[in-house]
């Protein structure tokens, strides 16, 4: 899809269809009443017919209007003049994105960047359309034999922007490219089966971004590099299965050398049975998505690399799978971590913490500014949190609210927990330093408690995207986050 950006009136514009605001009560937009005046009061006689109100979410399609250049019209619902708000707005872009996609025009010029909404500027809007136009025409049909042609989403999207607004229009249309791209790798590779997706296409996928761009270099270490480094604990979860685990470095060079890197630590569980702890039946196959984390943050660096973000950044992703095998840890079995901690395997569910601790601490070596670990860490933050926001907890609160405003910014929230050392004790052993497990009170903020035993040495902050990384049911796919968030937090480092 092409973007670009005009400032054309509406009467005036030739295109496949002419998008339009509309406000609760039939209250025209001010570009809608422009083309309202040039089209001789078309869309009020529709409004007034009872076409439709303006309801957040709403749209309308008018054919060949006369009087104007364009093939269609169509009005979108923004709700309540006044409470249009960064949420409502997403809303509109993406109810128009769906609707333009479904007709058959091929182009559109959009004038929902000239909508007023509450602290948004003219970049973050531009961006916001961008963003939802791409999301929109994701579909996870790359393993369909016969791909769904009623799909067709348009060619073009042109955005209309007040002249003083262009420049930075045109650096939205960038970013906001950059950042759908690696939201699109993330939910590409977040909807692919447990195998295909294993942990050496993980690590082949990441060999191929590298490619792409000469400030990224990958590497990809081996079982036996792991056990050189004492790698006990991630070793122990691959131990029952028949694919190899990886554990995949990208280092990114997009800043000044010798400048300390925010290092992002992905969890790439490919498939997660629960191991000898086998999981129940039920929605299991959603366990091909336990690599989310990984996921994202191969796709936080395309969108770096896109954008030739002036920052340095090391992604780590631990790559594995978690299955029951005669040779697979038990419960009870006890092992040594990078770390030099040993650690009681209470549940061989509780794996992807296993996994992070020798990741973080191989990520000490970079002597990273900050590090953040992003996974799909326990099914508690599911239901402490929904599916509406990602967990944070972090060693720093500098950092936690850096995440949170980014979270914000980019409409992919988190929500502070808190990491006091009141819940440490639940992960004591009798046998080993410490037990995989804090029993079944808050159960995400004791995965954290284990993950900050090997994190004390720098910055860290953890996202437990359990409930955010896909949806399940009939929409069951990838949402690609925290791609967005993860990457505004990074555009605001580089920018000071
Ligand atoms: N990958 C799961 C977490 C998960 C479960 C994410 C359901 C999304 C939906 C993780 O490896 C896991 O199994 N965690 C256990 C931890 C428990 C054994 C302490 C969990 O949450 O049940
Ligand atoms: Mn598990
Ligand atoms: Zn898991």
């Amino acid at each position: 899809m092409k973007f670009t950006v005009t400032s054309e009136r509406p009467g005036n514009v030739k295109t496949g269809c002419v998008i339009l605001g509309v406000y609760e009560h039939r209250t025209l937009s001010p570009a809608a009443a422009e083309f309202d005046n040039t089209t001789d009061g078309l869309l009020k006689k529709a409004l007034k017919d009872g076409d439709m109100d303006g309801i957040s979410g709403q749209t309308l399609m008018l054919h060949q209007p006369d009087g104007a250049k364009c093939e269609r019209v169509m009005l979108v619902g923004c709700g309540k003049t006044g409470e249009f708000n960064l949420r409502s707005y997403q809303q509109a872009a993406r109810s128009a994105a769906l609707t333009v996609n479904a007709s058959g025009a091929d182009d559109a010029v959009s004038y929902l960047a000239e909508l007023e909404v509450s602290e948004r500027t003219s970049y973050q809007k531009v961006r916001t359309l961008v963003e939802e136009a791409h999301s929109v025409a994701y579909t996870p049909d790359a393993l369909k034999s016969k791909k769904d042609k009623s799909l067709r989403p348009i060619r073009r999207l042109v955005i209309s922007v007040d002249n003083a607004d262009k420049a930075s229009a045109r650096k939205a249309l960038a970013d906001g490219e950059a950042i759908a791209s690696g939201v699109e790798l993330a939910r590409t590779l977040g909807d692919l089966p447990g195998n295909i997706c294993t942990p050496s296409y993980l690590a082949d996928q990441a060999r191929e971004l590298g490619k792409s761009s000469e400030k990224l270099k990958v590497s990809v270490m081996s079982e036996a590099g792991m056990e050189k480094l004492g790698m006990g604990s991630l070793l122990s979860v691959s131990r029952g299965s028949r694919q190899p685990a990886k554990l995949i470095t990208l280092k990114y060079d997009g800043g000044k050398a010798g400048v300390k890197p925010v290092a992002l630590v992905g969890k790439g569980v490919t498939f997660d049975s629960g191991g000898i702890s086998i999981k129940p039946g039920a929605a299991m196959d959603e366990m091909k998505y336990d690599m989310c984390g990984a996921a994202s943050v191969l796709g936080t660096l395309k969108a770096c690399i896109a954008m030739k973000l002036p920052i340095n950044v090391v992604g780590i992703i631990p790559a594995t799978e978690n299955l029951p095998d005669g040779d697979a840890s038990k419960p009870g079995d006890i092992v040594t971590s990078m770390s030099g901690q040993t650690i009681e395997i209470l549940n061989t569910d509780a794996e992807g913490r296993l996994i992070l601790c020798d990741a973080l601490t191989y990520c000490g070596k970079y002597k990273p500014a900050a590090v953040i670990d992003i996974a799909t860490l326990t099914g508690a933050c599911v239901v402490a949190l929904g599916s509406h926001a990602a967990g944070l907890l972090s060693n720093n609160d500098e950092l936690a609210n850096e995440l949170l405003l980014a979270g914000e910014a980019a409409d992919d929230r988190a929500w502070h927990m808190p990491l006091w050392e009141e819940y440490q004790p639940q992960l004591k052993s009798n046998f080993a330093d410490m037990a995989n497990i804090g029993g079944r009170e808050a159960g995400t903020i004791t995965a954290a408690c284990f993950l900050s035993r090997f994190t004390e040495k720098y910055h860290w902050a953890h996202l437990d995207i359990a409930g955010v990384a896909w949806k399940g049911g009939d929409e069951k796919g990838a949402t690609g986050r925290p791609v967005s968030l993860l990457t505004q937090f990074l555009i605001d480092r580089a920018t000071g």
